[in-house]
């Protein structure tokens, strides 16, 4: 049954509204427009329904230490760790767009070495923290925290607009916090690895403290009420949080602290490993999704690893590209010889380029070009984990697919595609939920699993 919405004449200033109710996409849905692309595969989606989303991490030990929202959930990274048991001893597993650490946190937890890359300074250091604090003793972590000068004052970051993102008692606080934090000594690994686990804490509360909601983008919220004391109080219970998760994997995992598991500040673009993978876990940003730079400056600022607005900038243009990034790097992209294309985004790309114009007035006229980078992009880090991944290795994907300017653009399924010009075979595409498109309310997109295989029956060289 299609929906019927009232089109309130706004005399013309509300084109956009229209344009969405015009869409020959009302109503419409990714499995139908999903059958060319399928038949050309060779292969059919299969349900997999499951709670995949971050959300069901905040009860869990070390994955609750951090609010990381467009993570995956563990116990879906479980899912696959058990689902390949009898197929690898001891994987070895990476996660070329690492996050907060679920993957790694998770693969460590089972007792496998794990690799990631993360190319967010703030998100790589809360990751690698996550992963390699499991040793501190929780008494020490406690007793430092409480014993931290409170008369101490580190100003927010001027670059901010830290009167408007935080009350004033509650700002003042939260210098005082980060004073008494900035004058934690780091002498010893052992020091540098408590004042580690108090960062994270630091920063893991600071959009609660603030005037601000994460949904997932950030944004002001009118109705939220912050006592001044909120910093203190917050970070006292999450200090608590990890404590007792410390002692919880000091008593039940023992065995697995001293197990490797990285998360180095690369590009998974062009990051060479020294380690051979049998699991590649990972999932990359969505096409027209999120902005994983703007919607941490906050805790990118107060943390010290942005200084003025344009070093966010910079970090922003060297990710997977997301709608958000600077036209100058678009202009770039348009003007380079060597970009991967295939006859899908190009028939992509030229239905963009003609809706925008039918509709005359779209958010980035270059949204063509985007798209176009944004598998460009995925290319590069797909070649690149490839040539690490071994024999009957698997390479497993979580993506979501995307409608643009009406334009159904099955991300999936031209990674899978991508996949196999790689050498890969697509072993199986399995729908985790759905979701729906941010234009147009009522087309129905999904969020998939994507197995890709090393299958060693295709030849010893594939994908090398
Ligand atoms: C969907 S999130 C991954 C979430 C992760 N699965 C988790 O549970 O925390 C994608 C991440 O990829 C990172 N990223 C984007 N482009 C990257 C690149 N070229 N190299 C490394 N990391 C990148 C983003 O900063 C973001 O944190």
């Amino acid at each position: 049954m299609q929906l019927k919405i009232p089109i309130i004449d706004d005399g013309g200033t509300d084109i956009r509204r229209k344009n969405i109710l015009s869409s020959p996409k009302f109503g419409g849905s990714c499995d139908v427009d999903s059958i060319p692309y399928l038949k050309a595969l060779g292969i059919e989606i299969v349900e997999r329904r499951q709670p995949i989303q971050f959300t069901s991490n905040f009860g869990e030990h070390v994955h609750r230490w951090a609010p990381y929202i467009q993570g995956f959930s563990s116990a879906f990274v479980q899912s696959i760790l058990d689902q390949y048991r009898d197929d690898y001893e001891s994987p070895v597993i990476l996660d070329p767009f690492a996050g907060c650490g679920t993957v790694l946190a998770q693969s460590k937890l089972n007792g496998y070495v794990s690799i990631g890359t993360e190319l967010n300074p703030l998100i790589q250091f809360v990751a690698d923290t996550k992963v390699n604090s499991w040793d501190v003793d929780p008494e020490l972590l406690f007793k430092t925290f409480s014993s931290i000068p409170k008369d101490l004052r580190s100003p927010a970051p001027s670059f901010l607009k830290s009167d408007h993102q935080f009350n004033k008692g509650v700002l003042r606080n939260l210098e005082c916090l980060k004073g008494g934090i900035d004058f934690i000594l780091t002498n010893t690994k052992k020091q540098i690895k408590v004042k580690n686990l108090i960062l994270l804490a630091f920063s893991s509360i600071l959009i609660d403290c603030s005037n601000l909601k994460r949904t997932p983008c950030l944004g002001y919220w009118k109705d939220k009420k912050v006592a001044d004391d909120a910093p203190w109080i917050l970070m006292k219970r999450k200090i608590k949080d990890i404590c007792n998760d410390l002692e919880v994997i000091q008593n039940k995992y023992k065995n697995v602290i001293g197990i490797e598991s990285k998360v180095l500040l690369a590009n998974a673009m062009e990051y060479k490993h020294e380690h051979m993978f049998d699991l590649i876990i990972t999932s990359p940003p969505y096409m027209n999704g999120l902005d994983y730079v703007m919607n941490y400056k906050i805790e990118m600022g107060w943390l010290g690893f942005t200084k003025e607005t344009k070093d966010a900038k910079k970090v922003k243009d060297s990710l997977v590209v997301c709608d958000n990034v600077s036209k100058g790097l678009i202009k770039i992209f348009t003007e380079s010889n060597s970009k991967y294309t295939n006859n899908w985004t190009e028939e992509i790309k030229i239905s963009i380029a003609e809706n925008i114009e039918r509709r005359g007035n779209y958010r980035r006229n270059d949204m063509p070009h985007i798209v176009h980078k944004y598998f460009d992009d995925m290319y590069k880090v797909m070649k690149t984990v490839t040539k690490s991944l071994k024999q009957n290795g698997r390479f497993i994907l979580v993506v979501g697919d995307s409608l643009i300017a009406d334009v159904y653009v099955p991300t999936d399924l031209i990674l899978a595609r991508i996949g196999t010009e790689l050498g890969l075979t697509v072993e199986k595409i399995e729908r985790a939920r759905n979701r729906h498109s941010g234009q147009v309310r009522n087309y129905r997109l999904r969020e998939t699993i994507v197995t890709l295989k090393k299958d060693s029956k295709r030849g010893k060289n594939n994908g090398r």
